[in-house]
């Protein structure tokens, strides 16, 4: 949370920012400063986003000066009213500032901010009616004191409390003390709708059949544990001539990657002009890359529960939410920490600290061949760049991780830990919507959806998608002996054509490729995207979540590049009725081949609760890969260096375990 980063004096200003280059914290303050004074904002109002509006990419080719623009999102929480800004930094001046229409449908609400945290809590406990739930359940005022309130995005149902309001639903956990985990004790039956302009609990849910409130603690403090395991010895990453890569502001070069760091309040990390040093030739890959949307559909159809289908980035902010991370604890080796200039909620510039961290990593073998004939043996051991952040939303936390390999691999791996939702089941009772995680303890099913946006530039110029599959060849006189199988091939041409499904049995797959660009044996250029089997979006066609989430019901998208295309869920998902993102964005069914493009992956996890997964769920993994397939003459890595690593010696005799012979 940004309250845990400390604020520290403003860097000394750069020369001149590169167009990609992250607000600074002058910027951010010359922005709100601007806004604030020409449009005579008050003590109301909340900056729920500020960040760079970025220049297209054709601006950044092009080369010359480009004005830097701040994009501003307000909100009057006095009347609800909702603002996109732009100031010209350059030039001094609001550029644009226009009232959204979150009146009219679709709706929509700008991100649930922080203080609205603390003040859903505050609003929910001085409500007589919730307050007359709780005691219904057993709870005295003393114990209300320390009920748990999480603010809920709320989900879009067409209530009319939905319906042009910004609204969460609170649901309540029991703490005995602060230091509890509630999620161990869901308070089930009781959610209250909170509007947080009214400051007012505008509906109750208080079911009348009370489920006990499961009262077994399952804390995950240290202090909290049994007996700690005693065999786990120190394992340290030592670089004692530092580490490979180097860092120039917001670029870094490593093994021949070059690429710029960026981070926004939605999206967290954004990683620009990822390109591959080639001999001679610097060769794009991805222009940008990021993770712009991802949707936790929940699988119950209770009171608590239904509506839960929180949107981690466009309802809250993955980027907001981002952790400082610790040194030695959230990575391990030579870290470079790149700290992220941010608004708060009043506009006011700080610093993340260690939002975003950069380290090196061993990954085991890379290639090896042993020739027996003539005792030629040959081992290079991989590793990869690491570039990584990691967010808390409410229960959950997400880590990012990028992944840069020697060989040319590009991998994104999505980290899903944290806790998980839970339900109160009443004794003896079944729980049909999930799995039991303890006594009177269940958590609910439900599907994590991530979408990664890669706004391609391979080898520069158009690009194009192709998608392939392996499918028998019918026996014949070219298939003589029956082994044969095909390979197929199809260009996707068109936006509507581009929406497609993955299929394990028939290997499909898609590749990126550069038509204009030909490889050393003549093809386009290409990389190849791979992924494990993942689920698609199970909840029917016609459901709240659905028509909200439709990004999560393919695998693959691909679009024309347009500016204004910038999430898989559209601007403002947070109640919004739905209909937004890529499912709208491809109607227009513009020609993608040879073209600017950008693809965009739906990935994710589908969850059934167990107990291993409490009281906090050990990492669970998605995430895919990009990897050259014609893109380069040959294996890259077989420049690497041979090396015995000198820290790798059995040191079992010396500190008297046992030893080999
Ligand atoms: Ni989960």
């Amino acid at each position: 949370m940004p309250d845990a980063h400390l604020a520290e004096p403003p860097p000394a200003a750069a020369t001149r920012p590169y167009p990609l280059d992250p607000l600074s914290l002058e910027e951010i303050g010359a922005a709100t400063a601007l806004v604030t004074a020409e449009k005579n904002l008050g003590p109301a109002h909340r900056f729920a986003m500020v960040r760079l509006e970025e220049p297209g990419k054709a601006e950044i080719k092009a080369g010359g000066a480009l004005p830097r623009l701040a994009f501003l999102l307000v909100l009057d929480r006095g009347s609800g009213d909702t603002f996109e800004g732009i100031v010209d930094l350059t030039a001094g001046v609001v550029s644009s500032w226009k009232r959204l229409p979150f009146d009219a449908a679709p709706y929509g609400q700008a991100p649930v901010m922080i203080e609205e945290f603390f003040r859903c809590e505050a609003v929910v406990k001085a409500d007589a009616g919730w307050r007359a739930a709780m005691h219904r359940r057993g709870l005295t005022d003393e114990d209300i004191e320390r009920v748990q309130v999480d603010p809920f995005s709320s989900g879009f149902f067409n209530n009319e409390f939905e319906r042009g309001h910004r609204v969460v639903r609170a649901v309540s956990y029991y703490r005995e003390n602060l230091k509890d985990n509630g999620y161990a004790h869901p308070i089930e039956g009781v959610v209250a709708v909170v509007d947080l302009v009214a400051d007012k609990v505008v509906d109750l849910v208080d079911e009348a059949e009370i489920v006990p409130i499961p009262k077994k603690k399952r804390n995950y403090d240290l202090a909290s544990q049994g007996p700690l395991r005693t065999d786990v010895k120190p394992l340290d990453i030592v670089q004692p001539q530092g580490p490979s890569f180097s860092v120039d502001g917001w670029k870094v070069a490593w093994q021949n990657w070059h690429f710029r760091v960026g981070f926004t309040p939605r999206e967290g990390l954004v990683l620009y002009e990822l390109g591959y040093q080639d001999g001679e030739k610097l060769r794009p890959i991805i222009y940008r890359a990021s993770v712009t949307e991802m949707v936790v559909p929940y699988a119950d159809p209770t009171a608590n529960h239904y509506w839960k289908t929180a949107f981690d980035a466009g309802e809250y902010g993955l980027g907001k939410l981002a952790n400082a991370l610790e040194l030695g604890c959230d990575c391990l080796g030579n870290i470079h920490y790149f700290d992220i200039p941010f608004a708060d909620d009043a506009g006011a510039p700080f610093v993340m600290k260690n939002a975003v961290c950069m380290h090196e990593e061993d990954y085991g073998i890379l290639w090896k061949h042993y020739e027996f004939r003539n005792e030629t043996f040959e081992v290079r051991r991989s590793r990869r760049l690491v570039i990584s952040f990691f967010a808390t939303v409410g229960n959950y936390d997400y880590g990012f991780y990028w992944y840069l390999y020697q060989d040319g691999t590009i991998q994104l791996e999505a980290k899903l830990s944290g806790i998980i939702q839970t339900a109160a089941v009443a004794p003896g009772k079944p729980y049909p919507w999930g799995g039991m995680v303890d006594e009177g303890l269940g958590g609910p099913t439900h599907q994590h959806f991530f979408n990664a946006r890669l706004h391609m530039d391979l080898d520069g110029g158009g690009n194009t998608v192709t998608e392939h599959e392996f499918l028998p060849r019918p026996w014949g006189k070219d298939n003589p002996y029956g082994n044969v199988f095909d390979t197929t091939s199809k260009t996707l041409a068109r936006e509507l054509d581009a929406a497609r499904i993955a299929d394990g049995v028939t290997g499909r797959y898609w590749k990126i490729s550069n038509p204009n660009a030909a490889n050393s044996v003549g093809k386009p250029t290409g990389y190849k995207m791979s992924f494990p089997p993942s689920p698609l979006m199970l909840a029917q066609e016609g459901s709240s979540v659905r028509r909200r989430g439709g990004f999560a019901t393919k695998h693959v998208w691909v679009t024309q590049y347009d500016p204004a295309e910038k999430y898989a869920s559209g601007d403002y998902p947070n109640l919004n009725a739905g209909g937004g993102g890529l499912p709208a964005y491809i109607q227009a069914n513009r020609n993608i081949e040879n073209e600017d493009i950008v693809v965009w992956h739906s990935f994710g996890h589908t969850h059934v609760c167990k107990p291993e997964d409490f009281p906090v769920m050990p990492v669970e993994y998605a995430g895919f890969m990009l990897k050259p397939n014609g893109f380069f003459a040959g294996n890259v890595a077989m420049d690497l260096p041979a090396g015995r690593n000198e820290h790798s010696v059995d040191h079992r005799a010396a500190t008297g375990g046992g030893c080999c012979a």
